[in-house]
């Protein structure tokens, strides 16, 4: 919970903003890194989660790599400094201009999603006269026991190559003189909260990799993706994700040999630590009775409540009211859908308060759009409060 000290500065700034925790983000990656480092795995940030450049830099200085997922982001990356040998490039359709990027920048590896997509990189390869290294982004067929919007490694899912596939075609995939396949990736889904899933990943990856090993493929790293989930209904609780338990699970259950490990985490990196700071405009009340707080921010600088219907805590940080009532939240875009909770327990609140909708830090800010035309939020760093 903000102080009143903190929610007083707030109110200097234009609302709506993305409020920062700058320490805290610190310290996620210090339990991150420190625990990554005892088993000698690699780490990226899927740099989709937030391209804050402010966060980018303090991501960097901890020598996480990135995951990126389309040419404008390698290109934010390589411009925020990292290192092109820390960066994987997945995504179901990558433009040629894309591939012709990331083989110009020389990155760890292209993950690619289709047989087709490997005959590509394999071409624009041969033109840039190139050798160059892709990992199979394999679909595991995994449930990941999340919300179905954000799975992507079951079978019918559009990421990833099947299984199948890949093993009815691997003279085709070796004939490819371009490419070196140096990698396999997988990436099952996102906000993972049922830690067992990940054992379960662990055995279908290890008996991929096993097979791929002795169809011939020599593998050097295995990506696991990301999805570790953080605590969106008491993110106080648990302000930093549980990376040891992941990681024990990993190591417990992962049997690929000398081969380095990489993980993508991007919510679990900087979700708990971002916040969206907005100001109730209007009260009303509906001919049925619900009680709306109208708020000036909206889907368009968070759309997670109206895309997935995820939760997001949300609680008023100016209001010095006793009596709380139960109100639902409502953005300012022409579209129903635009309700960030309902049934909220708020004290009494009115015309200029400030809200706070927590654990916005990831798929936020990167998902803001200017629909209405409005303006894209900004954003305010804790030590700068
Ligand atoms: C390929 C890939 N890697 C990593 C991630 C990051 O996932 P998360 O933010 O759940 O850690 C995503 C998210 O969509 C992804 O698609």
């Amino acid at each position: 919970m903000l102080s009143r000290q903190i929610a007083a500065k707030l109110q200097e700034y234009e609302t709506p903003f993305y409020l920062y925790d700058v320490a805290l983000l610190r310290q996620t990656l210090e339990s991150l890194m420190s625990i990554a480092s005892k088993y000698d795995y690699k780490i990226h940030y899927a740099i989709k989660a937030n391209y804050d450049a402010r966060l980018l830099q303090i991501i960097r200085e901890y020598g996480v790599g990135i995951d990126c997922a389309s040419g404008n982001e390698l290109r934010c990356a390589i411009e925020a400094g990292f290192d092109p040998k820390q960066i994987v490039y997945a995504g179901v359709g990558k433009r040629d201009k894309e591939i012709r990027y990331a083989i110009e920048q020389g990155i760890l590896a292209i993950n690619c999603e289709s047989i087709e997509e490997l005959h590509l990189v394999n071409e624009l390869a041969g033109e840039a006269g190139r050798v160059v290294s892709v990992a199979l982004r394999v679909n595991p067929d995994i449930d990941p026991k999340t919300n179905h919007c954000i799975d992507t490694g079951q079978a019918d899912s559009k990421f990833g190559i099947s299984y199948e596939e890949i093993l009815s075609q691997v003279d085709d995939i070796k004939s490819l003189m371009n490419i070196q396949v140096i990698g396999m990736h997988i990436h099952i889904g996102s906000q993972i909260r049922e830690l067992h899933v990940f054992e379960n990943m662990c055995n279908k990856v290890n008996a991929i990799v096993a097979n791929l090993t002795q169809l011939g493929f020599e593998l050097e790293f295995v990506d696991v993706g990301g999805g570790l989930g953080i605590n969106y209904d008491m993110p106080e609780n648990e302000p930093i994700p549980n990376f040891a338990s992941v990681f024990a699970i990993i190591k417990q259950h992962l049997k690929v040999g000398a081969r380095s490990v990489h993980f993508e985490f991007g919510r679990s990196i900087v979700g708990q630590c971002g916040e969206l700071i907005t100001k109730v405009l209007f009260n009303k009340t509906t001919a049925t009775g619900r009680r709306l707080v109208i708020v000036d921010a909206s889907m368009t600088e968070l759309i997670r409540p109206a895309l997935y219907g995820s939760y997001h805590n949300i609680e008023n940080i100016t209001s010095e009211e006793e009596q709380r009532l139960k109100y639902t939240i409502v953005g300012t875009a022409c579209e129903s859908t635009d309700v960030f909770d309902e049934n909220v327990s708020l004290p009494i609140t009115k015309r200029g308060d400030l809200l706070t909708i927590k654990s916005a830090g990831a798929y936020g800010m990167s998902m803001a759009s200017c629909y209405n035309q409005h303006d894209l939020p900004g954003a305010v760093y804790s030590d700068t409060l």
